[in-house]
């Protein structure tokens, strides 16, 4: 199975985090929301099922990539007011200019080599300005956490092929690879973050 490959979760992906997560995972990508106001082209990446389309404001003009048919086929049915251009690819392979790019619990699914590459081209989509969204996980600090962290990636490394072993500091990468961090709301969980960078 190649890597990083959710269409064999993608009908139960939605149920599975809603059972660990409750609305909290929700809850914290909707935090990136506000920041949308000044945005008109936006990029999401690993969108997933498109939980989100939903809640997207109508004045903006999104381009959807995600690389498994499967949730991209689910994300297609989720309505939204915002216009949408959905494409089924990598994220390394997509070109294109935008005010903002979205990051919804999608740089976890890197190790720090490949996360470090997807940075790089993400900075690379960027217009001069422009922002990074990003909601995710981050390091656990207490036992409890940790080993749900664990068991997460044991379940997405048989199911997905996940290619990262473990959590890793996404906000520190990103901070290394040409992103000033402009604010970062704490979740109330403290496995979660959602950040906004701007493209140094
Ligand atoms: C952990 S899921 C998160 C889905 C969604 N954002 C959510 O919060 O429910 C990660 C998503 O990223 C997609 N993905 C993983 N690697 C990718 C890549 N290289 N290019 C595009 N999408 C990718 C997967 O197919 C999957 O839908």
């Amino acid at each position: 199975m190649k890597s990083n490959d959710f269409n064999r979760i993608a009908p139960m992906y939605d149920a599975m985090a809603w059972l660990v997560f409750g609305g909290r995972l929700l809850r914290a990508e909707r935090q990136m929301l506000p920041y949308l106001s000044a945005s008109k082209k936006v990029l999401m990446v690993g969108g997933g099922t498109g939980k989100l389309l939903p809640f997207l404001p109508a004045h903006i003009e999104l381009t959807y990539v995600e690389a498994s048919s499967k949730m991209i086929g689910q994300a297609k049915k989720r309505s939204s007011k915002a216009r949408i251009a959905f494409v089924q690819q990598d994220v390394l392979q997509h070109q294109g200019a935008y005010d903002t790019v979205v990051a919804p619990f999608f740089l976890d699914c890197f190790h720090q080599q490949s996360l470090v590459l997807v940075i790089q081209h993400l900075h690379t989509l960027i217009l001069p300005g422009g922002q990074l969204l990003v909601t995710d996980f981050q390091p656990a600090q207490r036992l409890p956490e940790k080993w749900l962290l664990a068991m997460m990636h044991t379940f997405f490394r048989l199911t997905t092929n996940l290619q990262s072993k473990s959590l890793i500091d996404i906000d520190g990468w990103v901070q290394k690879h040409g992103f000033e961090p402009f604010e970062k709301i704490e979740s109330r969980s403290p496995l979660l973050f959602t950040a906004r960078y701007i493209k140094k």
